[in-house]
């Protein structure tokens, strides 16, 4: 062989190994992982012009609303009961580590002052920015703040139209590169100007079908991007798939990992941290008509089953028009959070504890301790196996001790819960 075409070939397979570089994520990143993996519990914040429909924040696609005439309601958002710290204050008496708020949805109205799109926050009566003032407040009280950043634009005419959003009567000038560059500009701001963010979310992956119309969302650079400008801020994505090169974290939505009730969570689960994201009621975005909450006990208990789960749980409330938040939702925050106060050593910084039955009994485990959940009030005898020995058996919260047999890896112990438990815990410290 030649010497130049030595020189050539190694040129060419330097080239690909550059190429076929792995993300590695910084310490940095890691450490937020963890931390993000500890926190169990965060709530999400769906609000955009979309809540001054109050139809949900799918409102304009679904009735086919012409966006110019959608873009009118900005002339009138003038949250004035807006107020951060009250906001911040109830969530985090609730119990949760971190928000996770919606700065731009589908609908492709920005909640902070961007220079980047006039249909922004600043350009409303109201005209104060959102992310500053729930950034700045998130940082005082210390509790992460994630921002959820949407691909789609069912407003702008660079967006390259994918299954949703055909109704707008926006133009179709597509233009994927311009498009491109204003979300990184975007997303540059936000984690230039805002001190630091704990994660961005992503979400529309799935408007370009992958696989009948090939489309590259080009998620390598964006991502990478992200880490550049905040190497310890994490990135997921709420595309329905296993996680993709570069993300942080694993997104489950409306299911706890491995369940698939709501059709969108049938893909594997993978080692990053989980998240499952689910409503209080039955709309992300406030919708006039949506009673329909959960009670205190069934979001608890999904709490628990998710972190069964070893996941997350991201729930949401949607803001009304005037900046509050539902009386509904902060009853159930402050309930979430009385019963956190408690029991929450059970939750936060737990890992699934192997052993559950069904959704009536479910463990989680930090260390040597084991904390069985008993959901279901109709139980009396708790038989499970269990491979370490015990030291001591008792209910957590009171402390009283529960006699037990452990014999050859079968814990028994007999309990008796009251009517109106929510969950009984059963704390095992094991040898
Ligand atoms: C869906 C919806 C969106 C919502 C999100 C939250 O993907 O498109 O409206 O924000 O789920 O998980």
């Amino acid at each position: 062989m030649k010497k130049w075409m030595v020189v050539v070939a190694s040129l060419c397979l330097f080239a690909m190994a550059v190429q076929a570089q792995k993300y590695v994520p910084t310490p940095e990143n890691l450490e937020s992982r963890k931390n993000f993996a500890e926190s169990r519990f965060g709530v999400f914040l769906h609000w955009g012009l979309y809540s001054m429909f109050a139809q949900g924040e799918w409102y304009m696609n679904n009735d086919s609303v012409d966006a110019r005439e959608y873009a009118k309601a900005m002339n009138a958002f003038y949250p004035h009961r807006f107020d951060a710290q009250a906001w911040v204050s109830a969530i985090k008496a609730a119990g949760a580590r971190y928000i996770c708020f919606t700065t731009r949805h589908h609908e492709g109205f920005s909640m902070w002052d961007t220079q980047y799109s006039d249909y922004n926050i600043m350009n409303t009566p109201y005209g104060q920015d959102i992310v500053r003032q729930l950034a700045d407040e998130c940082h005082r009280q210390g509790i992460d703040l994630h921002l959820y950043y949407s691909h789609i634009d069912w407003t702008r005419e660079d967006y390259p139209a994918g299954r949703t959003g055909r109704g707008t009567k926006r133009l179709d000038r597509a233009d994927w590169p311009a498009y491109y560059r204003f979300m990184n500009n975007q997303l540059t701001e936000l984690l230039t100007n805002y001190g630091k963010i704990g994660a961005i979310w992503f979400d529309g992956w799935w408007d370009h079908d992958v696989d009948s119309v090939p489309f590259d969302w080009e998620l390598d650079e964006q991502y990478r991007l992200i880490h550049r400008l905040q190497p310890a801020c994490l990135v997921g994505n709420n595309h329905h798939q296993v996680p993709f090169e570069g993300e942080d974290i694993q997104i489950f939505e409306r299911d706890v990992p491995g369940e698939n009730k709501a059709g969108l969570s049938g893909q594997e689960i993978s080692v990053l941290p989980l998240e499952t994201c689910q409503t209080m009621n039955y709309s992300w975005g406030y919708r006039v008509t949506d009673h329909y909450y959960k009670s205190t006990k069934e979001l608890i208990q999904l709490l628990v089953r998710t972190a069964g789960k070893g996941a997350n749980l991201l729930l949401n409330v949607g803001p009304q028009p005037d900046g509050t938040l539902p009386e509904a939702a902060l009853t159930r925050l402050a309930e979430m959070g009385q019963w956190l106060d408690r029991y929450g050593e059970s939750i936060y910084a737990t890992v699934a504890g192997g052993y559950r039955d069904g959704d009536r009994i479910i463990t989680t485990r930090n260390g040597n301790t084991l904390y069985v959940h008993l959901l279901d009030t109709g139980i009396d005898r708790v038989s499970m196996p269990l491979s370490q020995k015990v030291k001591r058996v008792e209910v957590l919260g009171e402390g009283t001790r529960i006699d037990y047999k452990y014999k050859k890896g079968v814990l028994d112990f007999g309990v008796e819960i009251p009517d109106d438990c929510i969950d009984y815990v059963v704390k095992v410290t094991l040898k």
